[in-house]
């Protein structure tokens, strides 16, 4: 587990990402990135102010730079966070295939929402009614959660402890 590689959190709005990663990090002694905070450091601005300025491909394409730009210094390994749309472009899928350790924390939809309910910076969720997008956005993006990720762990039954023991069991 020493030399493990970095472990990449991958998984919808609400899986816990953050969290888990958070704790891993404290557990493994690691430094902990998460991508949207990079994307907020780089911008100076909020996620929030940059769909608005910029719409969601402006945003994507400063998720894009933030993955590749974490990818590929060379940083000893880290606990690395990414927003739930990171999947949704193909060179993004393609840096993550080729990242020896991906955990895809899944969750079901009632759970995302449970745990987005006080959430006042995802965007996405502001549009419309946000169970409905939270099922669309699970849709297209749960096979590509699989498609990039080595490891799955099931969030909804359990405790953020008992989330990041299983990623540990994995390493
Ligand atoms: C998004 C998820 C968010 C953030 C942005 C877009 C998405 O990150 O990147 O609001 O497209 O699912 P979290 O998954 O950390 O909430």
């Amino acid at each position: 587990m020493i030399n493990a590689p970095t472990i990449i959190l991958v998984g919808p709005m609400g899986a816990g990402k953050t969290t888990i990663g958070r704790l891993l990090s404290q557990h493994l002694g690691r430094e902990f990135f998460d991508s949207d905070r990079v994307i907020e450091d780089n911008a100076g601005a909020d996620i929030p102010w940059i769909f608005e300025k910029e719409g969601e491909e402006g945003f994507r394409r400063r998720e894009t730079h933030a993955l590749q730009s974490m990818l590929e210094q060379d940083l000893p390994p880290v606990v690395l966070a990414t927003g739930g749309g990171i999947v949704m472009k193909e060179e993004n899928r393609e840096l993550l295939k080729h990242q020896a350790l991906v955990v895809y924390l899944s969750a079901s939809v009632n759970q995302q929402l449970q745990r987005t309910s006080k959430s006042n910076n995802r965007p996405l969720l502001k549009q419309g009614n946000p169970k409905d997008t939270l099922k669309r956005l699970f849709a297209i993006r749960d096979p590509l959660y699989r498609e990039v990720a080595s490891v799955v762990v099931e969030t909804d039954a359990r405790h953020p402890k008992a989330v990041a023991n299983k990623v540990l069991d994995a390493i």
